[in-house]
């Protein structure tokens, strides 16, 4: 078969991904509240020997979603039918997923906020009831037909939970936020896959790979295979601080973590609006992106890390935004900033 290179590029990161990916929560670093509560919802359906509840995971990409759907099944002792919102066009597609179920399976819906409406509403019934009610024919002939489910689990994922639409999430039972990872979880993290990579790595190397990997364990793990390539071929293949920071500086990789949305976001609200304060929309179309993926992917980082505050008039850089781009910081007031 003849495949285009980003083709065989991405092949090739999926199947490094899947060699990094936990399988069991115990191997699932940080996220200690979302961990926990799904650990105790699925010892709580296997003792009643039920399917789980559904499950929403919501949060940036990249932060252990699609992991936690495989960990999910893997705890519950199921199949995991993965699909995606843009790939399900038609409700016909949704019956021939959801009738190829065995009672307890998993379905993972990534992107469920890409979902058809008219797709999405036979979604409803099936979740909550177990049927789906298909039409099927047009005109005088039209009928619908019931389909009766195997009691399944649903687990929807997103990037935009502020996509979702109120009758959709409220059929979840279980609703989870996935935030960035504090440094000392992506250092946990890089150790572990460094061993799974058979590359000697000390605590400061897998430190200085944290601090640059945006609170993201998939950035921290894609990093890891930049660094150990420079390691390999002109370090012996050991990662210390200084062979992480030579290699991260070749590929030019911020030293915060930034990536070049969160630095124009910054650069906007400083540069074009004085600090702000300024409101999400208009940002938004000044860095040309969606307001929802600029509230829900960029900005927790950013307000994380100390550079944006969300206040009741709009966005405001703070002094440490200032500071990141070379700036001292004025204040409205004109006194000296905290
Ligand atoms: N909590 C975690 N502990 C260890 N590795 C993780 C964790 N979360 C994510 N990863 C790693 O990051 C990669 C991306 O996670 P993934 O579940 O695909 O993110 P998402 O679906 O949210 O975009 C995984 O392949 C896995 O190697
Ligand atoms: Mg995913």
């Amino acid at each position: 078969m003849h495949r285009r290179p980003s083709e065989e590029l991405n092949q090739r990161n999926a199947s490094f991904d899947n060699r990094l990916r936990p399988t069991r929560f115990s191997d699932f670093v940080g996220q200690q509240k979302v961990r926990d509560r799904l650990m105790l919802a699925v010892e709580a359906a296997s003792q009643r020997q039920e399917a789980l509840d559904h499950v929403l995971l919501s949060g940036p990409p990249g932060l252990g979603k699609t992991t936690l759907a495989f960990i999910l099944g893997e705890a519950m002792g199921v199949h995991v039918k993965t699909t995606s919102g843009p790939v399900i066009d038609k409700p016909g597609d949704l019956a021939g997923l959801l009738t190829s179920l065995e009672p307890g399976d998993i379905v993972f819906i990534d992107e469920i906020h890409r979902m058809q409406r008219s797709v999405e509403e036979y979604l409803y019934s099936a979740m909550e009831d177990f049927v789906l009610d298909i039409m099927i024919d047009q005109g005088p002939n039209a009928r619908s037909v019931r389909l009766e489910l195997p009691r399944f689990t649903l687990v929807g994922a997103t990037t935009r939970s502020g996509l979702i639409s109120a009758p959709l999430r409220s059929r979840f039972g279980i609703v989870n936020r996935l935030d960035y990872y504090a440094a000392a979880d992506l250092q946990t993290i890089i150790e572990r896959s460094a061993a799974k990579l058979e590359v000697m790595i000390d605590n400061n190397g897998a430190h200085e790979i944290a601090t640059r990997a945006r609170g993201t364990p998939r950035i921290a793990n894609n990093l890891l295979r930049r660094v150990r390539d420079y390691a390999q071929v002109r370090a012996g293949n050991r990662i210390t601080r200084n062979v992480a920071d030579e290699a991260l500086s070749l590929l030019e990789i911020d030293p915060r973590g930034l990536d070049e949305m969160d630095i124009r976001i910054l650069e906007t609200l400083l540069h074009k609006f004085n600090g702000g304060p300024v409101g999400l929309n208009t940002i938004a179309v000044s860095v040309g992106e969606e307001p929802d993926t600029i509230e829900e992917v960029y900005e927790p980082f950013l307000i994380q890390e100390g550079y944006l505050e969300r206040t009741a008039k709009g966005r405001v850089a703070t002094p440490a935004c200032y500071k990141l781009l070379g700036l001292t910081p004025v204040t409205r007031s004109g006194e000296l900033p905290l």
